[in-house]
């Protein structure tokens, strides 16, 4: 069976492959990938919405129709919420083994279908294909990772104080366990949050965005092509209009046991709220407002080089991109000529299609117009173009590559999370200022600090108020690494050694008595 699909998916390949060249881009893959579902996936079965209705999945780089998926509403929510429950009572029997070398298979099955996953993901996101490329790596990633966690969890033998009494802590799977997944990351926000839950034993409802379903449908292509089980990870797809009567039946369901969500702040604190009567479990991943500070004694080469990945990747839309630039008064001039020549040089603005685009659209028109009105903010108060500060021409979803200097803190591109490919430069005098200015919000996820100074590395690191910190490194996304933030971006952590398991799991305390 494996082998078959393998034959489809290489013709597909050469297919595809054949229709970029000379930088043009395709629109084939929506009839020849066979990774392109038009069905929701609720207990092994691909599925219509009970209202027979659908919405059209678009490409924001050219406004096209690229898939059509339904629109489901409560009804098909409540109702996959049962499936997952009843499935979940035979699958948390399963041995972690079992469920490892599933999640072994969709590993495999990910990387051997790389390049058409990753072709969805620039056809209903706009990122370019290499970046999309690397996150089915990062998606695979957590597959891998996630096998190999599951089949780490342990309990305890605690010494007990009692001399009748054996103490013993168990760790069980958590239950049914509601997602909502963004649309920047439509394959590898899945896979870090279903990929734990499948691995500690629980059963997924998955809302993904409304933006980017097509992703989400192939995993489940994947995931059933790897043998996990039915009921097991369910997709119920809908479009905006269904989007909050969903999101709250997945919150307040006493079947459901945990929910967790990666996107805004605002949106996190209506879903917790929508959680508070069933006391669910929250894994909340939030938005950010990332500072980047660069000292005096920084490698300049470095902190470029940093300032370039971490703002421009996905087009600035990551939770984790650079969003305030804090610079030292000594390089602030050097910093932001050597950035504006980097950006020249570096960022083509175009259809991720297209060979050597490495800035797509925004996710849609609202995103650029909210863009727009950012930087017409900071103009506004004071703030130099350096580059950039425009719309692009390459249609209504795009925004130029942009450079701000003279940037202050009442500027909406200091105060709010951008999303965009907007970078932002104020000036610093001291360590104490930069310290106080990142710290000065209320998210806490991701902050960079460029240093030549071993001291100030830690000391910095230490006084900042977030959940990541990247010193003298710009990229720092990984499986193996804890992914989460301080404040308002969020709650629990997701990957890494222990965390992102953990939030699968329950923790039962067993007192063997009569000894
Ligand atoms: C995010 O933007 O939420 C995730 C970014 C990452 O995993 O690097």
């Amino acid at each position: 069976m494996l082998t078959k699909l393998s034959t489809l998916y290489k013709t597909t390949s050469i297919l595809l492959k054949a229709n970029i060249v000379a930088g043009r881009p395709t629109n084939f893959i929506r009839m020849a990938s066979s990774l392109i579902k038009d069905k929701a996936f609720v207990n092994g079965e691909w599925i219509s919405a009970k209202s027979g209705a659908t919405y059209n999945v678009t490409n924001p780089a050219t406004g096209e129709v690229v898939g059509s998926v339904p629109d489901m509403g409560v009804a098909d929510t409540e109702d996959a919420i049962q499936k997952a429950y009843k499935a979940y009572q035979t699958f948390k029997k399963t041995t972690a083994k079992e469920r490892s070398e599933k999640l072994k298979k969709a590993y495999k099955l990910m990387m051997e279908n790389k390049e058409e996953l990753a072709r969805i993901i620039t056809l209903e996101n706009g990122k370019p294909l290499a970046e999309a490329n690397g996150e089915i790596m990062y998606g695979a990633g957590f597959c891998e990772w996630f096998a190999e966690e599951g089949r780490r969890v342990q309990g305890h033998v605690v010494a007990s104080p009692f001399p009748t009494k054996k103490i013993f802590t168990l760790k069980q799977p958590i239950g049914v366990c509601a997602m909502i997944t963004p649309w920047n990351f439509p394959n590898a926000m899945i896979t870090r949050k279903a990929c734990a839950a499948i691995a500690a034993g629980c059963t997924v409802v998955l809302k993904p965005a409304e933006d980017t379903p097509l992703s989400a449908l192939a995993i489940c292509e994947i995931f059933e092509q790897a043998g996990i089980p039915k009921g097991v990870f369910n997709v119920v797809t809908c479009d905006r209009g269904n989007a909050p009567s969903v999101g709250k039946l997945l919150c307040e369901s006493p079947l459901v046991s945990l929910i967790s969500f990666t996107g805004s702040s605002a949106v996190g604190k209506i879903l917790m709220k929508q959680s508070a009567d069933t006391v669910k479990k929250c894994s909340m991943e939030l938005g950010g407002n990332a500072p980047f500070i660069v000292f005096d004694s920084a490698d300049l080469d470095l902190a470029v080089k940093g300032a370039m990945s971490s703002k421009f990747r996905c087009t600035g839309q990551t939770c984790v991109c650079a969003n305030r630039f804090l610079i030292q008064e000594g390089i602030y001039e050097k910093f932001v000529a050597r950035l504006a020549e980097a950006m020249d040089k570096e960022l083509k603005v175009g259809n991720g299609l297209t060979q050597g685009t490495t800035q797509g659209p925004l996710i849609n028109k609202r995103a650029a117009d909210k863009v727009a009105t950012f930087v017409e903010d900071a103009k506004s108060k004071g703030a130099n173009v350096v580059r950039g500060g425009q719309r692009s021409d390459v249609g209504e979803s795009f925004y130029e590559p942009t450079l701000l200097s003279n940037v202050t803190s009442g500027m909406l591109v200091s105060k709010e999370e951008i999303f965009g490919p907007v970078a932002g430069v104020a000036k610093f005098k001291s360590e104490e200022e930069a310290i106080a200015l990142a710290n000065g919000t209320s998210a806490g996820l991701a902050g960079y600090l460029y240093t030549g100074d071993c001291a100030q590395q830690w000391r910095v690191a230490e006084a900042l108020e977030y959940g990541i910190v990247g010193v003298n490194e710009g990229l720092f996304s990984t499986p193996e690494a804890p992914f989460g933030g301080f404040k308002e971006s969020g709650l629990g952590r997701e990957g890494g050694i222990g965390f992102g398991i953990e939030e699968y799991l329950e923790v039962k305390y067993m007192c063997l008595g009569g000894m």
